[in-house]
């Protein structure tokens, strides 16, 4: 593909401004500027630079983002910024959207996406695709508030009961509970269901990928091609 119709295709802007950062030399390919915007190149497994940052070609765009507390996933929030201005113009332009949200004061691992099919298999719970969650909770968890959420809890907006495919306790007030569905603060809700009140929430895992690498808080990166296989693999049941 040409370069310029890479830059564009990967969200830096109308084709006059992708030609503008050739004609400015602040392209490197292969660690060398670049300035032809009609030199062919390959685009699987390209990597580039676009004003000293390094980007890796993606046919759609999928980032991890490691969500620090105070952010909205909402891209038009209410009352706290959106996690959108935590990442690069390129790829809000790219129409990059979170795959299901967090809270604002929940923080740890949230994927985005300009990927319609790809949020859709990642939330589907028949996709079964699960999500980690580490729960600080203002009263002592117990065996009977973990047999609990494994068996099912009622909420309020749905007679069906939802179940924790996991729920160990990892701590005096807190516990690790894994999901398959997305439910509206689902996590904080079947918490309360159990008679305890969550003080903290972190997601840690998203099907095969988890922050023990990073990216630190507020930082972002791009899902490797071997990630993105892995997420999409299923998952034992
Ligand atoms: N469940 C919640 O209650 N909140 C989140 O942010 C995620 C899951």
């Amino acid at each position: 593909m040409r370069l310029d119709d890479i830059l564009f295709s990967q969200g830096f802007g109308s084709r006059r401004e992708c030609a503008g950062l050739l004609a400015a030399r602040l392209v490197r390919v292969a660690g060398q500027i670049e300035t032809d915007p009609s030199v062919d190149l390959t685009t699987e497994g390209l990597q580039f630079e676009v004003e000293g940052q390094a980007w890796a070609f993606q046919a759609t765009s999928l980032v991890l983002l490691h969500k620090p507390a105070g952010y909205e996933c909402s891209q038009k929030p209410t009352a706290w910024p959106s996690v959108m201005l935590l990442l690069p113009a390129a790829l809000r332009r790219r129409g990059i959207q979170p795959v299901g949200r967090l809270d604002q004061d929940t923080t740890g691992l949230l994927l985005l996406t300009d990927d319609g099919k790809l949020i859709h298999r990642l939330t589907s719970p028949k996709h079964h695709v699960p999500k980690v969650y580490e729960v600080g909770c203002d009263r002592p968890v117990d065996a009977a508030q973990v047999e609990q959420m494994l068996r099912g809890v009622v909420l309020d907006d749905d007679p069906l009961p939802v179940l924790a495919e996991g729920c160990e306790v990892t701590g005096e007030n807190s516990l690790r509970l894994t999901l398959i569905q997305g439910k509206y603060h689902q996590v904080k809700r079947m918490v309360a269901a159990v008679g305890n009140h969550c003080t903290s929430l972190h997601r840690s895992g998203f099907g095969a990928l988890t922050l023990a690498d990073g990216p630190a808080s507020g930082h972002w990166r791009f899902v490797s091609d071997a990630e993105r296989a892995a997420l999409m693999a299923k998952a034992p049941r």
